[in-house]
């Protein structure tokens, strides 16, 4: 084992559900190994101001079931400075931390990438995101239950569809990854999702309306994911008024109640197996590394990987969809 003998442990960006229960899989694991733990609060703003305060195995206890993290998080102006970053090393040498876990999604993990260069300092990543969008992890914290989240409100919205006999454009989250989308419409029956991957390759809603979407069915269902790139749900309920009058149109933006609830098994697992695998990797001296699960196995894939290469989506299940919406 290497000289690490206490970690610091932060929650990074957009909270997802299943940090809580990383937090307490890092914790409890690195107690288990004679590590002493820190919680550091708000992200990285924690780290620049010194909010951090030592983690005993009762810190954690009860949490695995919350959503949201009992760290908070936050997006720290100030650590993108490489003033603000000196003064989180300092801070962390005063907590006499020799090593960080960040969890978090791209930019929390490229800020600790860069802090890792500056400072010579290990840094473990663990993928806390709802929207899935990191390389070398099949999925990431929270994802899973923000899927379920959005197909029982689109079960919801089903209802009402049909009575009404409409057309709904239903916007998702994901930033610029259209996984919960095209994931989310295949697992709720939706008609088509419209996700920003495919924008430059096709006109998504055309291929939706020619497809001829009202052959069998008194409702429609389409999910959008949230993006510059698409345009976002009200974009296309705009198009099809100016375009397709004949159709009343309804949009639903589920928005941030998508970030909460508690976690589903899948993401208390997933959140415990790379809680506990961030502590064997720091013990192994392993640095600089997002932990995923890939095929069922622990994987450590370098930050740069992990940051800069776009997790592909899958073309099958662009087809899976279509071929199940007639
Ligand atoms: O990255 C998670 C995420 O929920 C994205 O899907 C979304 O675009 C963004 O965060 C919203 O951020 P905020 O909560 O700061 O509005």
């Amino acid at each position: 084992m290497g000289a690490v003998k206490c970690i610091g442990i932060l929650t990074s960006g957009g909270d997802a559900p299943g940090m809580n229960a990383a937090i307490r899989a890092v914790t409890r694991s690195a107690i288990y190994n004679g590590l002493q733990v820190k919680g550091i609060y708000r992200g990285y703003r924690g780290l620049v101001t010194g909010e951090i305060k030592e983690f005993k195995s009762q810190n954690v206890s009860n949490i695995i079931q919350q959503g949201g993290t009992i760290l908070k998080t936050a997006r720290c102006q100030e650590f993108m400075t490489p003033e603000g970053r000196k003064l989180a090393y300092e801070n962390m040498k005063a907590e006499n931390i020799d090593a960080l876990v960040v969890i978090g999604g791209d930019g929390s993990l490229t800020g600790a990438r860069i802090f890792a260069q500056e400072f010579d300092v290990p840094c473990i990543g663990l993928p806390g995101t709802i929207d899935n969008d990191l390389y070398g992890t099949d999925t990431t914290i929270g994802y899973d239950t923000a899927l379920n989240t959005i197909i029982e409100a689109v079960d919801k919205i089903r209802d009402t569809a049909t009575s009404h006999e409409r057309l709904f454009f239903v916007e998702v989250m994901g930033r610029d990854a259209g996984f919960l989308a095209l994931n989310g419409a295949i697992a709720s029956g939706a008609e088509a999702a419209i996700i920003p991957e495919f924008s430059t390759e096709v006109d998504q809603l055309e291929e939706f309306i020619k497809n001829g979407f009202r052959k069998s069915k008194n409702s429609s269902i389409v999910i959008v994911a949230e993006s510059e790139v698409t345009g976002g749900a009200m974009h296309y309920a705009e198009r099809v008024k100016n375009e397709y009058p004949q159709y009343d149109v309804r949009v639903t933006i589920l928005g941030h109640l998508q970030r909460g609830g508690s976690p589903t098994a899948h993401d208390r697992i997933l959140a415990s197996r790379l809680g506990a695998a961030a502590i064997d990797a720091i013990m192994e001296d392993q640095r600089n590394v997002m932990i995923g699960i890939e095929n069922d196995e622990i994987v450590y894939i370098p930050f740069s990987k992990a940051i800069k290469n776009d997790k592909p989506i899958k073309r099958q299940l662009v087809s899976v969809l279509k071929e199940l919406s007639i």
